[in-house]
């Protein structure tokens, strides 16, 4: 019986995660509705490997900082706990670290130039960084593109 118990939690682990990574897009697509973030498994607490866990702190972290330079507030602190993103370890199959490293690297580099720019520039630096989020969720776990293609910031009119 034990390789039962083993497999099925990591069974339904992954369907959860496929489902994060898949399901999202044709439910946004077709109800424009927020994804319930509420999921129940009997007798299991719902997993999220580490890098699940770290997209979601990057996609509040986008969201809230489109708002702060649409009204021309400061930046939030600089998000530490991101330089982590080329280790933090991810569900098993999710990840292609053939494309995964490059997309990151870019990543973690506009990050910092976003942190560098001049304020006239934060729009454009802000958009770039949420275009390369796209572009790895282009080459793996595509669910995500819908909600991130709201995050970027309308060009300034000036
Ligand atoms: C370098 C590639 C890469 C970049 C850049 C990236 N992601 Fe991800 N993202 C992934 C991978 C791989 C997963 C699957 C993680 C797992 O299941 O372990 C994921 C998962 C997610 C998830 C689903 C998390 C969950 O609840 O299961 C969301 C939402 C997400 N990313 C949003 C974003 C946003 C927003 C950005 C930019 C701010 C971003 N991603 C940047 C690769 C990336």
């Amino acid at each position: 019986m034990k390789p039962f118990r083993i497999l099925l939690p990591a069974l339904t682990a992954l369907a959860l995660v496929l489902a994060a990574c898949h399901n999202r897009k044709q439910e946004a697509a077709t109800t424009a509705a927020p994804a319930p973030t509420v999921r129940i498994v009997p007798g299991q607490a719902p997993q999220a490997s580490e890098l699940a866990l770290m997209m979601r702190a990057m996609t509040a972290f986008a969201d809230s900082t489109r708002l702060r330079i649409a009204q021309g507030r400061e930046l939030p602190l600089f998000p530490d706990q991101f330089r982590k993103l080329m280790t933090a370890e991810a569900t098993p199959g999710m990840k292609d670290p053939k494309a995964f490293d490059p997309f990151a690297h870019a990543w973690l580099y506009h990050l910092d130039a976003l942190y560098k720019a001049p304020e006239t520039e934060r729009t454009g630096v802000f958009n770039t960084l949420v275009q390369t989020c796209a572009g790895c969720h282009t080459t793996m776990c595509p669910g995500p593109l819908v909600k991130i293609k709201k995050l970027g910031l309308p060009a300034k009119a000036d």
